[in-house]
């Protein structure tokens, strides 16, 4: 049975046409999501899941994305697929595997959709992915752009910018978002721009705008689920933390620590007695209950 047979595909999810149709409507819920545990806590309350490739950093405390691999999403993507049925699953395409050229993004973009049944990828880029874009989405592919501040190109910016505080980097970034509407992205997510820019932009293209160190304005909102969470010591200053899970499961941590050492854990709720009652004495001897 391939993934796309699987029960869970007969339940309502989110479709692509459906998150296009929130242009300038209710804002788009959108969270990452690299896990099957946390995939099934958070998406009753989401419209779209993104496989990122933050994951990279997330999951394997790696310095940036460049070293995310094809596979390594494609594992991910298929355990967030198995643990929601309501979002819209994207995957991110990670750094070297679509750059080249649109049949390369094609092959692998493929890959994504046929292993992980995830609805969509998404890939970073303005105007230089325009014909790639177009080329995924002509073929069955439904495309997420990924403009301004593009982690994938962390080495060309010299690190983690806004972009767009200087009005003379805005008609660039305003062309780039033009170009992957027009080549037929479904959304285009606008990352680290300044708020007034990623306003205007939100007014201007024919998608849905996501926001992400943004604007309230964009047409829908992703945060990284962890750093929303309170997982994560140094989170951007865009990032509201919604939770204090890292807090509270230091707490746990030290909680078992300290009873594992007083040998209070586990204690007779958290362990099994036998079946039938153990005679020590002698030694080695089982006696069944009731007879002796
Ligand atoms: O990889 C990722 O998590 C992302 C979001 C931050 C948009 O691309």
């Amino acid at each position: 049975m391939s993934v796309h047979q699987s029960a869970s595909a007969t339940q309502a999810r989110m479709t692509v046409p459906q998150v296009m149709a929130r242009k300038g409507a209710e804002p788009l819920v959108c969270l990452t999501s690299y896990h099957a545990h946390t995939a099934r806590l958070i998406d009753p309350f989401v419209d779209i899941l993104l496989v990122g490739d933050s994951l990279g950093m997330v999951m394997y405390g790696m310095e940036s994305t460049l070293g995310v691999t094809l596979d390594m999403m494609i594992a991910h993507g298929a355990a967030v697929m198995r643990g929601a049925d309501s979002a819209l699953v994207v995957v991110d395409m990670p750094f070297g595997t679509y750059e080249e050229s649109p049949s390369q993004a094609f092959h692998n973009a493929a890959r994504v959709l046929k292993e992980t049944g995830c609805q969509a990828v998404k890939l970073e880029g303005g105007a230089r992915m325009a014909e790639t874009v177009h080329y995924l989405t002509q073929r069955g592919i439904p495309v997420m752009g990924h403009i301004g501040l593009t982690p994938q190109n962390v080495n060309v910016m010299g690190g983690f910018k806004t972009q767009g505080r200087d009005a003379a980097q805005w008609p660039e970034i305003e062309a780039d978002a033009a170009a992957l509407a027009e080549a037929g992205a479904f959304a285009i997510v606008l990352e680290g721009i300044a708020e007034p820019l990623a306003d205007r932009i939100s007014g201007q293209v024919g998608v849905p705008t996501i926001g992400i160190g943004a604007s309230a304005g964009c047409d829908g909102q992703i945060l990284v689920t962890e750093d929303m969470l309170g997982l994560n010591p140094n989170v951007p200053k865009f990032v509201k933390e919604f939770a204090t899970l890292g807090q509270q499961i230091a707490n746990a941590a030290r909680s078992y620590a300290e009873e594992v050492r007083a040998r209070r854990f586990p204690d007779k709720a958290h362990t099994s007695s036998m079946k039938t009652v153990i005679d020590n004495d002698p030694p080695n001897r089982v006696a069944t209950k009731g007879k002796n």
